[in-house]
C-alpha cells in the first residue's frame, strides 16, 4: 500500500507563505526521488519522470485562502494533493463563516479533513456532524481524511475502544455505496498527543492501529483492509522513521513539523 503524508497546516501562513512552502516542498521531494533514481548522478533532463513509480501522496491542508495558490504549484504533479480542513455540509445556504464543497472544489480542494479533534473539543463538533460532513464530503466527489482519537481521561478510564468504536459506527453510518480505499483515509490521533510534544509510544501505536484495522475491516469486508489509517500526533522528523515501519500504519498526519518544508521532508523520507 503506498504512504501518505498529511501536512496539517491549521490557522498558520498567509496565501504567499502557503505557496512558497508548497513549492520548497515538491522542490525537496523531487530532489530527494531524482537523487534515490539516479544514485547520485546527476540528471539533466528536464522531462525526467523518475518519480512516477513512486508509492506515495503527499497532501497539504493549508488555510482556505492558501488552497488555490498550494494547487496551482502542486499542478499536475500526480503525486501530490491539496486538501481543505473543514467543509459545511451543504450544497449552499445561510450559513454565515461556512465553506461549501463547490467553493473547495473551486479551489481545486480535492481531500477534506474531517472530525479534527481541534474542531471537536475546541468547535464543539459532535459526531453526528461529524457523519454529516464525511457522508457529504463522499457524495461531492471529495476523498475524506476522518480523524478520530480519545482523550487523555478516556483512555485513562479505559474507555479507548468504546471511544473510537463510537466515532467511527456514528461517522461511518451514512457513508455512500461508492465509498472505498481509495476515497476514505483514516487519521488514528490520540488527542493528548496533539500539539504536546507528548508521542504516543511505538507499542501504543501498534496497538491502537490493529484495533483500528479490525474495526474497519469488520465495517467494510469488502476494503477495510486496504483503507489507509495514519497516525497524527507529535510526529516529527526523529520519531516518523520508526512508526512510519508499524503494521498498520499506512501513513502520517502532520501538524507543527509539517510547517517548514525541511522538516517535512525529513519526515516524508525518515
Ligand atoms: P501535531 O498536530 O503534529 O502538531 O501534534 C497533528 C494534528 O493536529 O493533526
Amino acid at each position: 500500500m503506498k504512504k501518505i503524508f498529511a501536512a496539517n497546516w491549521k490557522m498558520f501562513k498567509n496565501r504567499q507563505q502557503c505557496a512558497e512552502t508548497a513549492s520548497e516542498l515538491l522542490a525537496l521531494v523531487r530532489e530527494h526521488d531524482h537523487n534515490a533514481a539516479h544514485q547520485g548522478h546527476e540528471c539533466h533532463d528536464a522531462q525526467c519522470s523518475c518519480h512516477q513509480n513512486v508509492q506515495r501522496e503527499v497532501i497539504v491542508f493549508p488555510q482556505f485562502m492558501g488552497l488555490h495558490a498550494v494547487a496551482m504549484v502542486f499542478g499536475g504533479a500526480d503525486d501530490f494533493s491539496v486538501g481543505a480542513q473543514n467543509m459545511y455540509p451543504a450544497a449552499e445556504g445561510a450559513f454565515t463563516g461556512e465553506i461549501s464543497p463547490a467553493m473547495l472544489h473551486d479551489a481545486r480542494a480535492t481531500w477534506v479533513l474531517v472530525g479534527h479533534s481541534e474542531r471537536r473539543h475546541l468547535l464543539g463538533e459532535q459526531d453526528d456532524f461529524v457523519a454529516k460532513k464525511t457522508a457529504f464530503a463522499l457524495e461531492q466527489g471529495f476523498k475524506v481524511m476522518l480523524c478520530i482519537g480519545e482523550t487523555l481521561a478516556e483512555r485513562e478510564a479505559g474507555q479507548l475502544e468504546q471511544v473510537l468504536t463510537r466515532q467511527l459506527d456514528t461517522a461511518l453510518k451514512n457513508v455512500p455505496a461508492t465509498c472505498d480505499e481509495k476515497t476514505i483515509a483514516f487519521a488514528y490521533e490520540p488527542v493528548w498527543a496533539i500539539g504536546t510534544g507528548r508521542v504516543a509510544t511505538l507499542e501504543e501505536i501498534k496497538e491502537v492501529h490493529a484495533l483500528v484495522r479490525k474495526l474497519l475491516v469488520q465495517r467494510f469486508p469488502n476494503f477495510g483492509a486496504e483503507t489507509p489509517i495514519l497516525y497524527g500526533g507529535s510526529v516529527k522528523p526523529d520519531n516518523a522513521g520508526a512508526i512510519i515501519l508499524l503494521d498498520n500504519v499506512d501513513g502520517l498526519l502532520v501538524g507543527g513539523a509539517s510547517l517548514v518544508a525541511e522538516s517535512f521532508s525529513r519526515i516524508i523520507f525518515a
